[in-house]
Protein backbone atom coordinates (compact mmCIF):
# COMPACT_ATOMS: atom_id res chain seq x y z
CA UNK A 1 0.00 0.00 0.00
CA UNK A 2 1.86 3.36 -0.67
CA UNK A 3 -1.35 5.53 -1.27
CA UNK A 4 -1.64 6.81 2.41
CA UNK A 5 -4.48 9.37 1.96
CA UNK A 6 -6.88 6.73 -0.41
CA UNK A 7 -5.94 4.20 2.37
CA UNK A 8 -7.16 6.91 5.36
CA UNK A 9 -10.32 7.31 3.74
CA UNK A 10 -11.26 4.17 3.44
CA UNK A 11 -10.35 3.25 6.89
CA UNK A 12 -12.98 6.60 7.82
CA UNK A 13 -15.24 5.90 5.70
CA UNK A 14 -15.82 2.29 6.48
CA UNK A 15 -15.32 2.93 11.14
CA UNK A 16 -12.06 1.63 11.60
CA UNK A 17 -10.59 4.81 12.87
CA UNK A 18 -11.08 8.88 13.08
CA UNK A 19 -9.42 11.94 13.50
CA UNK A 20 -10.52 12.57 17.32
CA UNK A 21 -12.49 15.20 17.39
CA UNK A 22 -12.55 16.38 13.97
CA UNK A 23 -16.08 18.72 14.10
CA UNK A 24 -13.03 20.80 16.15
CA UNK A 25 -10.63 20.95 13.70
CA UNK A 26 -9.69 17.33 15.27
CA UNK A 27 -6.45 16.56 17.56
CA UNK A 28 -3.40 16.03 16.37
CA UNK A 29 -1.62 13.01 16.82
CA UNK A 30 -4.84 11.41 18.52
CA UNK A 31 -7.63 8.61 17.09
CA UNK A 32 -10.63 7.68 17.99
CA UNK A 33 -11.37 3.83 16.69
CA UNK A 34 -14.62 3.38 14.96
CA UNK A 35 -16.46 -0.79 15.69
CA UNK A 36 -14.55 -2.32 13.23
CA UNK A 37 -11.29 -0.82 14.56
CA UNK A 38 -12.09 -2.07 18.26
CA UNK A 39 -13.09 -4.99 17.23
CA UNK A 40 -9.47 -5.70 15.45
CA UNK A 41 -8.09 -4.42 17.81
CA UNK A 42 -9.50 -6.62 20.86
CA UNK A 43 -8.24 -9.57 18.58
CA UNK A 44 -4.55 -8.23 18.04
CA UNK A 45 -4.53 -8.01 21.69
CA UNK A 46 -6.08 -11.31 22.94
CA UNK A 47 -3.39 -13.12 20.22
CA UNK A 48 -0.79 -11.17 21.84
CA UNK A 49 -2.27 -12.39 24.99
CA UNK A 50 -2.18 -16.20 23.78
CA UNK A 51 1.14 -15.90 22.53
CA UNK A 52 3.03 -13.86 25.51
CA UNK A 53 0.95 -14.68 27.90
CA UNK A 54 -1.16 -17.61 28.17
CA UNK A 55 0.95 -20.32 26.45
CA UNK A 56 3.39 -19.90 28.39
CA UNK A 57 4.19 -20.40 32.33
CA UNK A 58 5.14 -17.83 34.96
CA UNK A 59 4.13 -14.71 33.06
CA UNK A 60 1.76 -12.56 35.13
CA UNK A 61 -0.59 -9.89 33.94
CA UNK A 62 -0.66 -6.39 35.67
CA UNK A 63 -3.29 -3.50 35.13
CA UNK A 64 -1.16 -0.62 36.87
CA UNK A 65 -2.77 3.23 37.01
CA UNK A 66 -1.94 5.55 34.14
CA UNK A 67 -1.56 8.42 36.61
CA UNK A 68 2.40 8.23 37.93
CA UNK A 69 3.86 10.36 40.86
CA UNK A 70 6.80 12.54 39.86
CA UNK A 71 8.95 10.39 42.58
CA UNK A 72 8.09 7.43 40.04
CA UNK A 73 9.39 9.25 36.76
CA UNK A 74 12.95 10.84 38.45
CA UNK A 75 13.57 7.38 39.24
CA UNK A 76 12.44 6.07 36.06
CA UNK A 77 14.91 8.58 34.36
CA UNK A 78 12.41 10.03 31.95
CA UNK A 79 12.03 13.24 33.80
CA UNK A 80 15.74 13.55 33.04
CA UNK A 81 16.42 12.08 30.01
CA UNK A 82 12.94 11.26 27.59
CA UNK A 83 13.69 14.41 25.90
CA UNK A 84 13.28 15.04 22.26
CA UNK A 85 15.43 17.93 20.56
CA UNK A 86 13.20 20.90 20.05
CA UNK A 87 13.28 23.88 17.54
CA UNK A 88 10.51 27.04 16.34
CA UNK A 89 10.67 29.27 13.91
CA UNK A 90 10.86 32.83 14.89
CA UNK A 91 8.68 33.86 12.12
CA UNK A 92 6.05 31.32 11.55
CA UNK A 93 6.50 29.97 15.05
CA UNK A 94 6.38 26.38 13.87
CA UNK A 95 7.82 23.57 16.05
CA UNK A 96 10.01 21.01 14.60
CA UNK A 97 12.23 17.87 15.92
CA UNK A 98 15.50 18.97 15.32
CA UNK A 99 16.78 15.68 14.35
CA UNK A 100 13.66 15.19 12.05
CA UNK A 101 14.28 17.97 10.57
CA UNK A 102 17.98 17.42 9.73
CA UNK A 103 16.97 14.33 8.09
CA UNK A 104 14.83 16.14 5.74
CA UNK A 105 11.46 14.39 7.61
CA UNK A 106 9.61 17.51 7.32
CA UNK A 107 10.93 18.60 3.35
CA UNK A 108 14.02 19.74 1.88
CA UNK A 109 16.13 21.74 4.49
CA UNK A 110 17.71 25.23 3.42
CA UNK A 111 20.96 26.50 5.00
CA UNK A 112 21.93 29.94 6.01
CA UNK A 113 25.48 30.65 7.72
CA UNK A 114 25.34 26.85 8.16
CA UNK A 115 22.11 26.98 10.34
CA UNK A 116 18.96 25.13 9.26
CA UNK A 117 15.98 27.23 7.81
CA UNK A 118 12.09 26.65 8.82
CA UNK A 119 11.37 24.37 6.29
CA UNK A 120 8.10 26.24 5.89
CA UNK A 121 8.54 29.52 5.42
CA UNK A 122 12.51 29.83 5.34
CA UNK A 123 12.79 31.80 8.76
CA UNK A 124 15.30 31.55 11.01
CA UNK A 125 14.96 29.06 13.53
CA UNK A 126 15.67 29.10 18.13
CA UNK A 127 18.74 27.33 19.31
CA UNK A 128 17.61 23.84 20.16
CA UNK A 129 16.74 22.94 23.19
CA UNK A 130 15.42 19.52 25.20
CA UNK A 131 11.89 18.95 25.22
CA UNK A 132 10.57 16.51 27.79
CA UNK A 133 7.40 13.96 26.08
CA UNK A 134 5.72 13.34 29.22
CA UNK A 135 2.23 15.06 30.05
CA UNK A 136 2.13 16.78 33.39
CA UNK A 137 -1.19 17.08 35.25
CA UNK A 138 -2.12 18.22 38.46
CA UNK A 139 -3.94 16.01 41.14
CA UNK A 140 -5.86 17.51 43.83
CA UNK A 141 -8.59 20.26 43.14
CA UNK A 142 -5.96 23.53 43.69
CA UNK A 143 -3.68 23.48 41.24
CA UNK A 144 -1.42 25.16 43.41
CA UNK A 145 -1.54 23.24 46.07
CA UNK A 146 -1.65 20.42 44.34
CA UNK A 147 0.82 17.91 43.24
CA UNK A 148 2.33 17.24 39.81
CA UNK A 149 1.45 13.98 38.03
CA UNK A 150 2.68 12.74 34.47
CA UNK A 151 0.49 10.36 32.54
CA UNK A 152 2.76 7.23 31.96
CA UNK A 153 4.93 7.49 28.72
CA UNK A 154 5.10 3.56 28.70
CA UNK A 155 3.53 1.21 30.73
CA UNK A 156 6.66 -0.75 31.62
CA UNK A 157 7.16 1.06 35.00
CA UNK A 158 4.15 -0.45 36.36
CA UNK A 159 5.55 -3.22 36.55
CA UNK A 160 8.87 -2.51 37.84
CA UNK A 161 6.95 -0.76 40.52
CA UNK A 162 5.08 -3.82 41.39
CA UNK A 163 8.08 -6.13 41.42
CA UNK A 164 7.78 -6.71 45.12
CA UNK A 165 4.20 -7.23 44.77
CA UNK A 166 4.24 -9.78 41.82
CA UNK A 167 7.32 -11.51 44.04
CA UNK A 168 4.90 -11.56 46.87
CA UNK A 169 1.51 -13.18 45.42
CA UNK A 170 2.86 -15.45 42.98
CA UNK A 171 6.43 -16.69 44.35
CA UNK A 172 7.55 -16.78 41.24
CA UNK A 173 11.34 -18.52 40.18
CA UNK A 174 13.50 -16.95 37.64
CA UNK A 175 13.06 -16.65 34.73
CA UNK A 176 9.34 -15.02 34.70
CA UNK A 177 7.68 -11.88 33.43
CA UNK A 178 4.83 -9.48 34.00
CA UNK A 179 2.79 -8.84 31.31
CA UNK A 180 0.67 -5.33 30.38
CA UNK A 181 -1.46 -4.18 28.03
CA UNK A 182 -2.25 -0.48 28.48
CA UNK A 183 -2.44 3.06 27.53
CA UNK A 184 0.33 5.51 27.06
CA UNK A 185 0.79 9.18 26.21
CA UNK A 186 3.89 10.82 24.59
CA UNK A 187 3.75 14.94 24.23
CA UNK A 188 5.29 14.29 20.43
CA UNK A 189 6.57 17.88 19.17
CA UNK A 190 5.34 16.30 15.79
CA UNK A 191 2.96 13.45 15.56
CA UNK A 192 2.95 12.42 11.84
CA UNK A 193 2.47 9.65 9.63
CA UNK A 194 -0.70 8.83 10.59
CA UNK A 195 -0.80 6.24 13.36
CA UNK A 196 3.08 5.58 13.49
CA UNK A 197 3.80 8.30 15.69
CA UNK A 198 0.60 9.48 18.41
CA UNK A 199 0.56 11.10 21.20
CA UNK A 200 -1.76 8.64 22.85
CA UNK A 201 -1.79 5.20 22.14
CA UNK A 202 -1.66 1.57 23.85
CA UNK A 203 1.06 -0.45 24.45
CA UNK A 204 1.68 -4.37 24.80
CA UNK A 205 4.84 -4.94 26.66
CA UNK A 206 6.04 -7.70 28.40
CA UNK A 207 9.59 -7.24 30.90
CA UNK A 208 10.95 -10.48 31.39
CA UNK A 209 13.15 -11.04 34.79
CA UNK A 210 16.00 -13.52 33.80
CA UNK A 211 19.89 -14.11 35.23
CA UNK A 212 21.75 -11.53 34.33
CA UNK A 213 24.38 -14.03 33.55
CA UNK A 214 21.65 -15.41 30.78
CA UNK A 215 19.91 -11.87 29.21
CA UNK A 216 21.73 -11.88 26.41
CA UNK A 217 20.08 -15.70 25.43
CA UNK A 218 16.95 -14.46 26.32
CA UNK A 219 17.18 -11.45 24.34
CA UNK A 220 18.17 -13.56 21.60
CA UNK A 221 14.92 -15.91 21.79
CA UNK A 222 12.56 -13.19 22.78
CA UNK A 223 13.83 -11.00 19.13
CA UNK A 224 12.89 -14.53 17.02
CA UNK A 225 9.90 -14.84 19.44
CA UNK A 226 8.37 -11.69 18.43
CA UNK A 227 9.58 -12.11 14.61
CA UNK A 228 7.91 -15.28 13.92
CA UNK A 229 4.69 -14.20 15.75
CA UNK A 230 4.19 -11.49 12.89
CA UNK A 231 4.95 -14.02 10.24
CA UNK A 232 1.72 -16.28 12.28
CA UNK A 233 -0.16 -13.04 11.31
CA UNK A 234 0.45 -13.56 8.11
CA UNK A 235 3.08 -10.65 7.35
CA UNK A 236 5.27 -11.26 4.35
CA UNK A 237 8.95 -11.75 5.17
CA UNK A 238 10.39 -8.83 3.01
CA UNK A 239 7.63 -6.27 4.72
CA UNK A 240 9.91 -7.33 8.02
CA UNK A 241 13.22 -6.46 8.80
CA UNK A 242 15.59 -6.26 12.29
CA UNK A 243 17.48 -3.04 13.05
CA UNK A 244 19.87 -3.03 15.35
CA UNK A 245 20.72 -0.16 17.59
CA UNK A 246 24.00 1.31 17.33
CA UNK A 247 25.21 2.16 20.76
CA UNK A 248 24.47 6.15 20.24
CA UNK A 249 20.58 5.85 19.87
CA UNK A 250 19.99 3.67 22.49
CA UNK A 251 17.31 4.89 24.86
CA UNK A 252 18.76 5.83 28.75
CA UNK A 253 17.69 2.37 29.90
CA UNK A 254 19.04 -0.25 27.35
CA UNK A 255 22.36 -2.09 27.02
CA UNK A 256 20.76 -3.30 23.63
CA UNK A 257 17.80 -3.03 21.60
CA UNK A 258 16.62 -4.43 18.43
CA UNK A 259 13.89 -3.56 16.44
CA UNK A 260 11.29 -5.33 14.58
CA UNK A 261 10.85 -3.06 11.04
CA UNK A 262 8.02 -2.88 8.77
CA UNK A 263 7.62 -1.19 5.77
CA UNK A 264 4.97 0.85 6.12
CA UNK A 265 4.56 3.44 3.26
CA UNK A 266 7.27 5.76 4.17
CA UNK A 267 9.50 3.22 4.36
CA UNK A 268 11.04 0.90 7.04
CA UNK A 269 10.51 2.22 10.38
CA UNK A 270 9.62 0.34 14.34
CA UNK A 271 7.12 -2.00 14.66
CA UNK A 272 8.23 -3.50 17.95
CA UNK A 273 11.37 -2.90 19.96
CA UNK A 274 13.30 -5.54 21.72
CA UNK A 275 15.37 -4.07 24.63
CA UNK A 276 17.49 -5.27 27.20
CA UNK A 277 16.91 -2.89 30.25
CA UNK A 278 19.53 -4.80 32.28
CA UNK A 279 18.47 -3.77 36.29
CA UNK A 280 18.59 -0.43 35.46
CA UNK A 281 14.77 0.13 36.43
CA UNK A 282 14.90 -2.12 39.50
CA UNK A 283 18.15 -0.83 40.55
CA UNK A 284 16.84 3.31 40.45
CA UNK A 285 13.31 2.30 41.73
CA UNK A 286 15.29 0.63 44.92
CA UNK A 287 17.02 3.80 45.65
CA UNK A 288 14.49 5.89 44.79
CA UNK A 289 11.94 4.07 47.07
CA UNK A 290 14.16 2.44 49.63
CA UNK A 291 12.76 -0.89 48.99
CA UNK A 292 15.08 -3.31 47.90
CA UNK A 293 13.91 -4.97 44.73
CA UNK A 294 15.60 -7.89 44.45
CA UNK A 295 15.49 -11.28 44.15
CA UNK A 296 16.36 -14.49 46.03
CA UNK A 297 18.40 -16.79 44.22
CA UNK A 298 17.55 -20.24 46.60
CA UNK A 299 20.63 -21.96 44.69
CA UNK A 300 23.27 -19.48 45.64
CA UNK A 301 21.54 -18.04 48.22
CA UNK A 302 21.82 -14.53 47.37
CA UNK A 303 19.89 -11.46 46.38
CA UNK A 304 20.11 -10.19 42.75
CA UNK A 305 19.12 -7.79 40.86
CA UNK A 306 17.36 -9.62 37.94
CA UNK A 307 18.23 -8.19 34.53
CA UNK A 308 15.02 -7.75 32.23
CA UNK A 309 14.08 -7.80 28.53
CA UNK A 310 11.60 -6.21 27.00
CA UNK A 311 9.15 -6.54 23.66
CA UNK A 312 7.49 -3.36 23.42
CA UNK A 313 4.59 -2.68 20.99
CA UNK A 314 2.29 -0.64 20.30
CA UNK A 315 -1.32 -1.69 19.18
CA UNK A 316 -2.12 1.68 16.82
CA UNK A 317 1.33 1.22 14.65
CA UNK A 318 0.89 -2.76 14.80
CA UNK A 319 -3.08 -1.67 13.16
CA UNK A 320 -0.95 0.27 10.57
CA UNK A 321 0.95 -2.12 9.36
CA UNK A 322 -1.70 -4.55 9.33
CA UNK A 323 -3.65 -2.20 7.15
CA UNK A 324 -0.95 -1.75 4.72
CA UNK A 325 0.08 -4.77 4.13
CA UNK A 326 -3.15 -6.25 3.76
CA UNK A 327 -5.18 -3.71 1.70
CA UNK A 328 -4.81 -4.89 -2.40
CA UNK A 329 -7.08 -4.06 -4.84
CA UNK A 330 -7.88 -5.90 -8.26
CA UNK A 331 -10.71 -5.75 -11.43
CA UNK A 332 -13.99 -7.66 -11.10
CA UNK A 333 -15.94 -7.17 -14.22
CA UNK A 334 -14.03 -4.64 -15.38
CA UNK A 335 -13.69 -2.62 -11.95
CA UNK A 336 -11.51 -2.00 -9.84
CA UNK A 337 -12.01 -3.93 -6.44
CA UNK A 338 -10.68 -2.60 -3.31
CA UNK A 339 -10.35 -5.32 -0.82
CA UNK A 340 -8.26 -6.31 2.80
CA UNK A 341 -7.22 -9.39 2.59
CA UNK A 342 -6.91 -10.09 6.51
CA UNK A 343 -6.35 -13.45 7.53
CA UNK A 344 -9.58 -14.84 8.71
CA UNK A 345 -8.94 -14.66 12.34
CA UNK A 346 -8.05 -11.09 11.90
CA UNK A 347 -11.08 -9.86 10.06
CA UNK A 348 -13.26 -7.56 12.39
CA UNK A 349 -16.32 -9.06 10.88
CA UNK A 350 -16.20 -12.93 10.67
CA UNK A 351 -19.11 -13.83 8.11
CA UNK A 352 -21.78 -11.84 6.53
CA UNK A 353 -25.04 -13.47 6.05
CA UNK A 354 -27.54 -12.17 2.62
CA UNK A 355 -30.94 -13.30 1.31
CA UNK A 356 -30.42 -13.46 -2.55
CA UNK A 357 -33.69 -10.93 -2.49
CA UNK A 358 -34.26 -8.55 -0.17
CA UNK A 359 -38.51 -8.47 -1.39
CA UNK A 360 -38.76 -12.18 -0.70
CA UNK A 361 -39.86 -13.16 2.98
CA UNK A 362 -38.96 -16.56 2.94
CA UNK A 363 -35.32 -15.97 1.95
CA UNK A 364 -35.10 -13.25 4.40
CA UNK A 365 -36.87 -15.08 7.18
CA UNK A 366 -34.43 -17.68 6.80
CA UNK A 367 -31.31 -15.51 6.47
CA UNK A 368 -32.09 -14.00 9.52
CA UNK A 369 -32.40 -17.07 11.17
CA UNK A 370 -29.10 -18.01 10.36
CA UNK A 371 -27.36 -14.62 11.38
CA UNK A 372 -29.35 -15.02 14.94
CA UNK A 373 -27.86 -18.27 14.64
CA UNK A 374 -24.45 -17.79 14.04
CA UNK A 375 -24.55 -14.82 16.21
CA UNK A 376 -25.43 -16.79 19.29
CA UNK A 377 -22.64 -19.48 18.15
CA UNK A 378 -20.54 -16.32 19.11
CA UNK A 379 -19.52 -15.38 15.48
CA UNK A 380 -19.03 -11.46 14.62
CA UNK A 381 -21.81 -11.76 11.65
CA UNK A 382 -23.22 -8.97 9.65
CA UNK A 383 -26.45 -8.72 7.62
CA UNK A 384 -27.14 -7.02 4.80
CA UNK A 385 -29.92 -7.11 2.34
CA UNK A 386 -29.99 -3.60 0.63
CA UNK A 387 -28.38 -3.52 -3.02
CA UNK A 388 -27.70 -5.71 -5.70
CA UNK A 389 -25.89 -8.61 -4.30
CA UNK A 390 -22.32 -7.95 -6.55
CA UNK A 391 -22.92 -4.50 -4.45
CA UNK A 392 -23.08 -6.08 -1.34
CA UNK A 393 -20.10 -8.92 -1.99
CA UNK A 394 -17.73 -5.90 -2.60
CA UNK A 395 -18.83 -3.68 0.51
CA UNK A 396 -17.67 -6.66 2.34
CA UNK A 397 -14.26 -6.86 0.25
CA UNK A 398 -13.78 -4.04 1.51
CA UNK A 399 -14.22 -4.22 4.96
CA UNK A 400 -11.72 -7.19 4.76
CA UNK A 401 -14.85 -10.01 5.38
CA UNK A 402 -13.42 -13.44 4.24
CA UNK A 403 -16.74 -15.38 4.15
CA UNK A 404 -20.19 -14.32 2.66
CA UNK A 405 -23.20 -16.54 2.75
CA UNK A 406 -25.81 -16.33 0.69
CA UNK A 407 -29.10 -17.76 1.69
CA UNK A 408 -31.05 -18.66 -2.08
CA UNK A 409 -34.34 -20.51 -3.49
CA UNK A 410 -32.32 -23.50 -3.15
CA UNK A 411 -31.99 -23.09 0.44
CA UNK A 412 -35.55 -23.48 0.68
CA UNK A 413 -35.43 -26.89 -0.80
CA UNK A 414 -32.24 -28.40 0.45
CA UNK A 415 -31.25 -26.38 3.51
CA UNK A 416 -27.96 -25.21 1.49
CA UNK A 417 -26.07 -21.95 1.61
CA UNK A 418 -23.41 -20.48 -0.79
CA UNK A 419 -20.70 -19.94 1.08
CA UNK A 420 -18.24 -17.01 -0.85
CA UNK A 421 -14.71 -16.58 -0.39
CA UNK A 422 -13.68 -12.97 -0.32
CA UNK A 423 -10.16 -13.59 -1.56
CA UNK A 424 -10.86 -15.88 -4.80
CA UNK A 425 -14.53 -14.96 -5.14
CA UNK A 426 -14.99 -18.96 -5.71
CA UNK A 427 -18.57 -19.51 -4.31
CA UNK A 428 -18.95 -23.25 -2.96
CA UNK A 429 -22.24 -24.52 -1.25
CA UNK A 430 -22.33 -26.12 2.30
CA UNK A 431 -25.27 -27.79 4.35
CA UNK A 432 -26.21 -25.00 7.17
CA UNK A 433 -25.34 -27.67 9.93
CA UNK A 434 -21.97 -27.40 8.36
CA UNK A 435 -21.44 -23.46 8.68
CA UNK A 436 -19.95 -23.45 12.23
CA UNK A 437 -17.29 -25.89 11.94
CA UNK A 438 -16.20 -24.74 8.69
CA UNK A 439 -16.00 -21.04 10.47
CA UNK A 440 -14.42 -22.26 13.33
CA UNK A 441 -11.71 -24.11 11.57
CA UNK A 442 -11.22 -21.28 9.58
CA UNK A 443 -10.98 -18.12 12.10
CA UNK A 444 -8.41 -20.36 14.34
CA UNK A 445 -5.61 -18.18 15.24
N1 LIG B 1 8.84 0.46 27.13
C1 LIG B 1 9.49 0.79 25.94
C2 LIG B 1 8.93 1.95 25.25
O1 LIG B 1 7.94 2.46 25.69
O2 LIG B 1 9.45 2.37 24.25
Amino acid sequence: MKDLELLINILKQRGFVYQSQEIYGGLRGVYDWGHLGVIMKNKIKSFWLKDVVFKRENIFLIESSILGLKRTYEASGHLQYFNDPLVECKNCHQRFRADHLIKGDYGEVEFKEGKALCPICKGELTEERSFNLMFKTYIGPVEELASVAYLRPETAQGMFYNFKNILNSYRPKLPFGIAQIGKAFRNEITPKNFLFRIREFEQMELEFFVKPEEAEKWFNYWVEERYNWYLKLGFKKENLRKYIYPKEELAHYSAGTIDIEYNYPFGFKELEGIANRTDYDLKRHSEFSNEELKYFDEKNKEKIYPYVIEPSVGVERLMFAIFCEFYDEDEIEGEVRRVFRFPSFLAPIEVAVFPLLSNRKKLVEKAKEIYFELKNEGFIVFYDDSGSIGRRYRRQDEIGTPFCLTIDFQTLEDETITIRDRDTTKQERLKIPEIKDFLREKLNF
